[in-house]
């Protein structure tokens, strides 16, 4: 019998409220709510294909970009795995005429089409990839929800739960020990604000100095910005940017992306001994982004664009679509050696599958 497979694609997320810090290392449990804007399908996308079957050699394997990574018996993508198992497991004890696909041995194989680990949330498409492609092989959609799904996918990296979903999407930290309601969940749809389009300026591909795991644990526990963040700064700006989204505000949400990009990169910097993620190149396009929405203001318009910038010094702009040309003339100008996606439908679904 040929194996059971599905392949699944899952895009890229961009945090405009960023998820900083861990309240629970080995659940991943984050120290605040975190709102993202996940990016379209064609141009920042794990696509990953998973595979059982009874006669392969026991034990799991899994390759990145053709290369073979160690599951391990502990570790992220074995817990991944195993969770998964076990909802499969479920399924298998109500009907006994299943497939005991819970016992066979995977094949898991994943790309992106685009540069691993280099501040564009590589490990939130992957996870999320990979959570979806198992669960599709598995069948679980009608036993498991997208934000249980969501819930799995945390667990192999953080923002890897805010890829399951389309559009605009929070990552509700929640307050359970165990991290049972530490999941995603849909804002809105991307359909509801069509018009805002995503622009990724590539300024390095080079893989990331201070990894996020490791750069967070070193500010939960050294940076007092960070706490104050956590408190008094990320509770109202997740309101503020649930209604600039609702009432779809580009003003509002401009103001609140740029302030917590800001926010967030102070933390780094107030950390001991600081993490640089942004550089002179990053530096650059705020100083242009904020120069351009100032005459922009003064002439009695509204914000042009918004930037943000991950744990890397790429930088994300989200504008009207109106806007982008601008933009993208602007940036080639002032940037010749950047190299960006010049295609500006960026923004688009979560995971989705193709089952076999
Ligand atoms: O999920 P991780 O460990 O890659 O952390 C991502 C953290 C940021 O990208 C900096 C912010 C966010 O909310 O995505």
């Amino acid at each position: 019998m040929a194996p059971h497979t599905a392949t699944c694609s899952a895009p890229v997320n961009i945090a405009v409220v960023k998820y900083w810090g861990k309240r629970d290392v080995p659940l991943i449990l984050p120290t605040n709510d975190s709102l993202s804007v996940t990016l379209d399908q064609d141009h920042l996308r794990s696509l990953t294909s998973a595979a059982a079957d009874q006669a392969w050699p026991a034990g799991d394997r899994l390759w990145l970009n053709g290369v073979e990574e160690s599951i391990g018996e502990s570790g992220r993508l074995r817990t991944c795995i195993d969770e998964l198992r076990r909802e499969r497991r479920a399924l298998e004890e109500k009907d006994s005429s299943l497939p005991k696909l819970s016992t066979f041995p995977l094949r898991i194989c994943s790309e992106n089409n685009f540069p691993t680990a280099a501040g564009l949330a590589s490990s939130a498409s992957g996870f999320a990839a990979l959570v979806s492609s198992v669960s599709t092989l598995f069948e679980l959609s009608s036993s498991v929800s997208v934000s249980e799904l969501s819930r799995i996918a945390r667990q192999g990296s953080g923002s890897a739960c805010r890829s399951l979903f389309g559009g605009f999407v929070a990552w509700q930290g929640g307050e359970a020990a165990d991290g049972s309601d530490s999941l995603a969940v849909e804002v809105a749809p991307r359909e509801h604000w069509p018009e805002l389009q995503a622009l990724i300026c590539v300024v390095s591909d080079a893989k990331k100095g201070t990894p996020s795991t490791a750069g967070m644990q070193r500010s939960v526990a050294t940076s007092p910005l960070l706490a104050a963040r956590i408190a008094n700064v990320v509770p109202q700006r997740m309101d503020t940017m649930r209604k600039a989204i609702a009432a779809r505000d580009f003003e509002s949400f401009a103001d609140a992306t740029m302030q917590d990009s800001n926010n967030f990169h102070a933390c780094c910097l107030d950390t001991s001994p600081p993490i640089f993620y942004m550089n002179d190149v990053s530096r650059a396009i705020v100083a242009l982004v904020e120069e351009l929405n100032r005459a922009s203001r003064a002439a009695g318009s509204g914000a042009v664009a918004a930037y943000t910038y991950d744990a890397g010094p790429n930088a994300v702009l989200y504008a009207p679509k109106q806007n982008v040309p601008l933009i993208l003339q602007l940036v080639r100008h002032y940037f010749p050696n950047a190299d960006f996606d010049d295609t500006f439908n960026l923004l688009g679904a979560g995971a989705n599958a193709s089952h076999r």
